[in-house]
């Protein structure tokens, strides 16, 4: 049942990313008519849905988007470089903390990266 849930939540994040990814393309493509259709590809790719996915494990304690709502910091609102810097500190064990060394150590550098990136642009987008 667990499992079945985070398939589905998986899949929404992914069909809800490509759909984000699409309509940022589509708006690219139409808004400057002089941009080759290989800048608008490397656009939708620079929205990776990898860091979207891999978000969905922070927000079970950071709350929905990372706007908690008890006693964990939010994560939304917080620069990139903020959450890419706490997050490797957190791995490294530089920052203390009570549980997110032991979660920052499951991601690689990459991944926190990726992450990192996914909630800087989300608060920057939403703001
Ligand atoms: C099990 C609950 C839990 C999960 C899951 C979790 N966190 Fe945390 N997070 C915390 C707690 C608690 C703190 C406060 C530091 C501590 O004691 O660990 C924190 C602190 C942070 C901070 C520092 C916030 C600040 O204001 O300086 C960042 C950044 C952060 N988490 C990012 C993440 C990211 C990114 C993920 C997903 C990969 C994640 N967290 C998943 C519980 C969690």
């Amino acid at each position: 049942m667990a499992l079945n849930l985070r398939v589905w939540l998986t899949a929404c994040a992914f069909s809800s990313a490509v759909i984000t990814s699409g309509s940022v393309a589509l708006a690219a493509g139409s808004s400057a008519k002089a941009k080759p259709v290989r800048e608008s590809a490397a656009k939708a790719t620079e929205e990776n849905p990898r860091g979207l996915v891999l978000s969905l494990s922070c927000t079970s304690c950071h709350g929905t988007d990372g706007k908690s709502v008890g006693i964990i910091p939010s994560i939304y609102g917080k620069p990139t470089e903020y959450i890419e810097a706490s997050m490797l500190a957190f791995k490294s064990g530089a920052r203390y903390s009570t549980v997110m060394s032991r979660h920052a150590k499951g991601y690689t550098d990459e991944e926190i990266r990726l992450i990192a990136e996914y909630f800087g642009r989300l608060s920057h987008n939403k703001k």
